[in-house]
């Protein structure tokens, strides 16, 4: 007597009423909606011989009583809810063939009394929380020709044993926590990954799965003897050595994954063909050779991963026979030439990475009719000429890299047609020119946008502040000018985003106001020699530190004069030095002038302060009015800068007629040795740091808390001292004395 009842929308629990059916034979309840225990009784079926209780929400243990159906040969409660050992009384089953309790939460060790079901044929128990060791016993089960044991907390080595298995075709013990070596006294087990007898005994095999173990050494060189095998799947071990002999000439296989973690060798040109595959994960390998056109022969191949190897040669155009490829992974390699134009044929792709290789040319225009491209990464490698404005009709990109490449010509306004990007679009490090498209706001889904260190002119498109999505803006290492966009993004920009431009503005921390621009527009153009005359297109203020310069106060004047012929490009290799060439981390701030760095001058050659020149009466006289006026503003420009422009204000503390440099073209540069001898990172002083920037007492009044008013007083002092020729002795002991 039969009853089936599957796939019918039961719920409740299994009603102990069907257990007076003492004749049933095969009960099936599988696919419904029961749940509850299992019922002890169902022990009374005993002339059950098949029991199929899978995909309900059965809890509790499986039943003791289950050892009293003697006659059953199927016994299937997978996905359910079980919890609990597997009772070791399941080993009265001894005419079971074929036990399935996968998707379960069943616990501790695989029982040693299955190893007595000698008649069966499936033993699977994956997904479950199954601990200890794979017992050796399982070579007595010869019968067996699937073994599942995947995803556990499976530990210990693969037993020798299993070599006992010659039936079996497939193998999954993939994510547990086995291990490639154990001591040999630890029950006849073979030290070494896989049974020596593994694969010329598995002549039947099929399917191994053995990913995310930690196992090692080398893998087994016959595992494809049987002809057989579809799926070789060992990604996520430590196996090292060649990639296996039997392996290279497998016509059956479909699915081969042997990357992350392990280390295997072998020349890629000398695989397949393999007129079956499916998908090859051979990324992050040591692979060598070239990429044969056999590959192209793998007709039904949808997915090909090769990263992060050592291949060299071109990307055969013959690649574009497999067209049902939908990712093609090869970066990280040593591929050089054309990317080939024949690709853009492959209308399933819709991953192509061919990042960080050698490739040079141009990016084929024809790349613009692969309609199901969603991830394009040729980041990291020579490509030239303009982005192709044909790339805008890949609608479904969601991510664009085309970073770190020669690329020259403008942004083509197509990209703001590529709405479905979200992930990034990476143009920078190239050498893109010309304005920012307005389209670029179009793209309301990007999140990272990254333009930075190219040649684009112009203002950022205020369109950019409603892309809503955007979290990242990199337009730093360009030509940009004009006011920041307004919007959510530019409320927490990084200041790092928009440095080193012409002149961005904007209401964040570290850029000048824009209303500040206009003041200094409409002042002479001089002003702009504020920074150091140095031939970066940007002019950059240095607040210098340099203490030895104090003492060069009472120079004579062979001294002034060399600093008078003061050559520009040494004092720029000074400062490049310094600054470990204009490195970020030196820097302090950013404004209309440009970027504010700090840096300890070594040597000192640029000495020539306005006391010196002004205690030098040949060169007094040179300091007509007209210059000292410039002088004058200047030095206010400076203070300016240093107190509205700088975020947090810079309080300079020590402005002083020692402290003003001058040039050739009396341009006046604001240096500053007193705080040198309190930033000294050597000095006991160190913790006064912090304090550079607003809290450190002037030098005037110790005790007072510092602000802009102290620069000011000290630069009415200058004004009068390049007055009068002199510093006022009797203004600074009316100072002292109140
Ligand atoms: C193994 O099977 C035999 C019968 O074939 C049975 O007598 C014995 O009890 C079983 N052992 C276990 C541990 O279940
Ligand atoms: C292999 O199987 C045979 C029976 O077919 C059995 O006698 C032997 O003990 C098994 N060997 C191992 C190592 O389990
Ligand atoms: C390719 O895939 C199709 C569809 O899955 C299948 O029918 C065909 O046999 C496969 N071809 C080869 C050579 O494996
Ligand atoms: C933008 O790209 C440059 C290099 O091209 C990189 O240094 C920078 O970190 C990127 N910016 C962001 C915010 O990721």
């Amino acid at each position: 007597m039969f009853v089936d009842l599957t796939y019918n929308s039961l719920c409740g629990e299994i009603p102990l009423a069907i257990t007076s059916l003492v004749v049933l034979s095969y009960l099936d309840l599988g696919f419904n909606g029961l749940h509850g225990n299992i019922p002890q009784e169902l022990g009374k079926l005993t002339s059950l011989q098949g029991l199929e209780l899978s995909g309900n929400l059965l809890s509790g243990h499986v039943p003791k009583h289950f050892a009293n159906l003697t006659r059953l040969n199927t016994l299937h409660i997978f996905s359910n809810n079980l919890s609990g050992p597997i009772p070791p009384s399941l080993g009265n089953l001894n005419k079971l063939m074929d036990l399935e309790l996968s998707e379960n939460r069943l616990s501790a060790g695989i029982p040693v009394a299955l190893f007595n079901l000698t008649e069966l044929k499936r033993l699977s128990l994956e997904q479950n929380e199954l601990t200890g060791s794979i017992p050796h016993e399982i070579g007595l089960l010869p019968n067996l020709s699937t073994l599942g044991l995947s995803t556990n907390q499976l530990s210990g080595p693969i037993p020798l044993s299993l070599g006992n298995l010659t039936l079996l075709s497939y193998l999954g013990l993939d994510f547990n926590q086995l291990v490639g070596s154990i001591p040999a006294e630890a029950g006849g087990l073979l030290s070494g990954p896989l049974p020596r007898e593994f694969a010329s005994n598995f002549a039947h095999l099929i399917d191994i799965n053995l990913a995310n173990n930690s196992l090692s050494g080398e893998l087994p060189s016959d595992v494809c003897r049987g002809g057989k095998l579809e799926k070789f799947i060992v990604f996520m071990n430590m196996f090292t050595g060649p990639y296996p002999t039997s392996l290279k000439t497998c016509r059956s296989l479909k699915y081969i994954s042997i990357g992350g973690g392990n280390q295997i060798t072998g020349d890629v040109s000398s695989l397949g063909p393999y007129p079956r595959l499916v998908a090859a994960e051979l990324g992050a390998n040591n692979l060598s050779g070239c990429l044969s056109k056999t590959w192209a022969s793998s007709i039904n191949l949808t997915a090909f991963y090769v990263e992060i190897n050592m291949i060299t040669g071109n990307l055969p155009p013959e690649f574009s026979n497999l067209k049902k490829l939908e990712e093609l992974v090869i970066n990280a390699n040593n591929l050089i030439g054309k990317i080939p134009l024949e690709l853009s044929s492959l209308v399933n792709l819709y991953r192509l990475d061919l990042s960080q290789n050698q490739f040079s040319g141009h990016i084929p225009l024809e790349f613009g009719q692969m309609e199901n491209l969603q991830y394009l990464d040729i980041s990291a490698n020579k490509l030239s000429g303009s982005i192709p404005k044909e790339l805008g009709n890949c609608l479904k990109l969601i991510s664009l890299a085309l970073n770190h490449n020669n690329l020259s010509g403008d942004l083509p306004v197509t990209i703001g047609n590529m709405r479905s990007l979200q992930i990034m679009l990476d143009v920078s490090s190239n050498k893109l020119t010309a304005r920012l498209p307005a389209e670029l706001g179009n793209l309301v889904l990007l999140v990272l946008l990254n333009l930075s260190h190219n040649h684009f002119t112009g203002s950022i498109p205020t369109s950019i502040g409603s892309m809503d999505s955007l979290s990242t803006l990199d337009v730093s290492y360009n030509n940009l000018e004009g006011p920041l966009p307004t919007g959510r993004l530019f409320r927490n920009a990084s200041i790092r985003w928009f440095l080193h431009n012409k002149g961005l503005c904007g209401n964040l921390s570290g850029l000048p106001l824009c209303s500040s621009i206009p003041i200094i527009e409409h002042h002479n153009a001089r002003i702009y020699n504020l920074g150091l005359a140095i031939s970066i297109p940007v002019c950059i203020v240095i607040i210098f530190l340099i203490s030895v310069i104090k003492n060069s106060a009472t120079a004579g004047t062979r001294d002034v004069l060399s600093v008078w012929n003061f050559d520009g490009k040494l004092a720029f290799e000074d400062i490049t030095a310094a600054t470990e060439n204009f490195n970020d981390k030196y820097i302090i701030g950013s404004g209309s002038y440009g970027i504010v760095y700090k840096a300890q001058l070594q040597g000192g050659r640029l000495r020539g302060s306005l006391c010196t020149v002004l205690k030098n009466e040949e060169l007094a006289k040179e300091l007509d009015w007209q210059k000292r006026v410039t002088i004058t503003t200047d030095v206010a420009q400076a203070i300016y800068y240093l107190h509205q422009e700088c975020n947090p204000p810079i309080i300079h503390r020590d402005i002083t007629s020692n402290n003003i440099l001058l040039d050739a073209d009396f341009k006046a540069y604001v240096s500053d040795f007193g705080i040198a001898s309190i930033l000294k990172p050597d000095s006991s002083n160190w913790s006064e740091l912090a304090g550079t920037y607003g809290y450190i007492a002037p030098e005037l009044s110790y005790a007072s808390v510092v602000t802009t008013k102290c620069d000011v007083y000290n630069f009415g002092v200058i004004v009068l001292e390049i007055m009068m020729g002199m510093y006022p002795t009797e203004l600074q002991s009316l100072v002292s004395m109140g």
